[in-house]
């Protein structure tokens, strides 16, 4: 079979109707492989401190609320090996023992641990105060705290530049704990995208020529945010503090972020209760890239100096488009659903990088989880001008090589993406998200010989969220 399905027979046509509409997603034994739901979102997906800061392909709360619910009790260890911004560490700190999360990119953690770190709510309430205090003061100066950025002004009003300038050495000279600059580092970098002249409906960081825009005043963004994030603190502390009590845990919930990465993971063999996570998409995000404002602020205080640093540590990301290493084949394993001279010539090293650095970190998975543990993955289909890749197959092949075998698969339709542009063919746009649960076992499950079907459902510009 070739890896660009061109639309033919191997190509389920489902249409709307044939969703299941459910609310919440049913337990694990009620649902049939190849199921199709679609998931209404009428549940809010930014409680807690989930909606502290954006992220490109945020996954909801609600799939490793689900897979944490469906194969953990109090006692398990779950591990996120593509953290992102914490989706899975925030929702295990209501429930299990230990969570830990990896992840390349500074940023990523740095959100992350805001997310996650224990407060003392009175303290970030004063120093939110102290700043405050200030409101409406600027400071001068055009630069930017990365070297090697060109022209600020392109990116942001004058005004806008020196409040920034303003709130941002606040926060690094008043005294206060590591965690606390870190909710307010996240906080800074959280109203940046908004009160830049880049548009902020986009992933991609740009200021567009066509669509205006008229950046809202720094210091009232930055109030309202702080605001959202200490709202967000307050309902994490008090969901953390009523689980601790109702467990029989002796410990309470522990949120780790770990050093090494999704093919290096620094946990013992046969050590992990469950993995949840949302790998990369086959070169269609650059994550760093999405923050490249983000990164002329932060990334100085990130260990990412200059402009040269951040270029190259973009080329470390799984899927990344232009990849360190390059191989001119994919994994064995696939063979025979990859074909290298049937992938555009732009997408060639990316896509190719992509499965041979997925096979890596499922084999490191594999080391870590114990026997009969679940890795449940989500991942969507990538479309492009050629056809549909059959993402899914291809990574249930490679995990299936070290024992991780497909036992069950379901996909929900996405009703509230951060992408609103349609890439006309380009990457792809992801219609469905398959939520794939393997189970580390010897046993032949008898699933893999199976192509799960890829639903040519389009999703509506109303069903976006922006
Ligand atoms: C789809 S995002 C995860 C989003 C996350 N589920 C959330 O809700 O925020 C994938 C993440 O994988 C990270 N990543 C890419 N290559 C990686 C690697 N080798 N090891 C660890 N993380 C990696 C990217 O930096 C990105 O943050």
């Amino acid at each position: 079979m070739s890896n660009l399905a061109e639309n033919t027979e191997s190509v389920a046509e489902l249409e709307q109707d044939q969703l299941s509409n459910v609310d919440t997603f049913p337990d694990f034994d009620s649902i049939n492989h190849g199921d199709l739901l679609g998931l209404s979102l009428s549940t809010n997906t930014t409680p807690l401190t989930h909606g502290m800061h954006r992220f490109a392909a945020k996954y909801i709360p609600q799939v490793p609320r689900w897979a944490i619910s469906q194969f953990c009790d109090e006692h398990s260890i779950v591990v996120d090996p593509f953290m992102g911004s914490g989706t899975t560490l925030v929702e295990s700190l209501q429930s299990v023992k230990s969570a830990y999360g990896l992840d390349i990119d500074p940023l990523a953690k740095l959100i992350t641990k805001a997310k996650i770190n224990p407060y003392n709510i009175d303290n970030i309430q004063s120093l939110t105060k102290k700043i405050l205090k200030y409101k409406g003061k600027r400071s001068e100066g055009d630069e930017l705290p990365m070297s090697g950025v060109e022209n600020p002004l392109h990116w942001f009003s004058r005004e806008n530049k020196e409040k920034l300038n303003f709130i941002f050495e606040k926060i690094n000279t008043f005294q206060m704990s590591q965690s606390e600059k870190e909710f307010f580092l996240c906080a800074f970098s959280s109203v940046l995208r908004w009160v830049s002249n880049a548009d902020d409906q986009s992933q991609k960081t740009y200021v567009s020529g066509t669509l205006k825009k008229s950046p809202p005043d720094a210091w009232e963004v930055f109030e309202r945010f702080v605001d959202r994030s200490i709202q967000g603190i307050k309902e994490l502390d008090s969901t953390r503090s009523q689980a601790s009590q109702a467990s029989q845990a002796s410990q309470a919930s522990q949120a780790k972020i770990l050093d090494g990465d999704a093919l290096s993971i620094p946990l013992s063999n046969n050590s992990v209760d469950l993995i949840v996570t949302s790998p990369p998409y086959v070169d269609s995000v650059d994550y760093m890239y999405n923050f490249m404002l983000e990164y002329f602020w932060l990334g100085p205080s990130l260990g990412v100096e200059s402009r040269s640093k951040f270029n190259e540590m973009r080329r470390q990301s799984v899927g990344s488009k232009n990849p360190s290493i390059k191989n001119e084949m994919p994994p064995a394993a696939i063979s025979t659903m990859v074909c290298p001279s049937e992938i555009p010539s732009y997408r060639k090293s990316a896509v190719i990088g992509y499965f041979h650095g997925m096979e890596e970190h499922f084999k490191e998975a594999s080391r870590v989880l114990k026997t009969n543990a679940r890795y449940v993955l989500v991942v969507g289909n990538s479309q492009s001008a050629n056809g549909i890749m059959p993402v899914h197959d291809c990574l249930t092949k490679l995990a299936a090589q070290f024992d991780l075998k497909l036992e069950k698969a379901f996909a929900y339709r996405i009703r509230r993406h951060y992408m609103k542009f349609p890439r006309k063919g380009r990457g792809g746009i992801i219609l469905m998200d398959w939520i794939i649960v393997l189970k580390k076992t010897k046993k032949n499950l008898g699933r893999e010989s199976q192509p799960l079907p890829i639903p040519n459902i389009r999703i509506g510009d109303h069903e976006v969220a922006h």
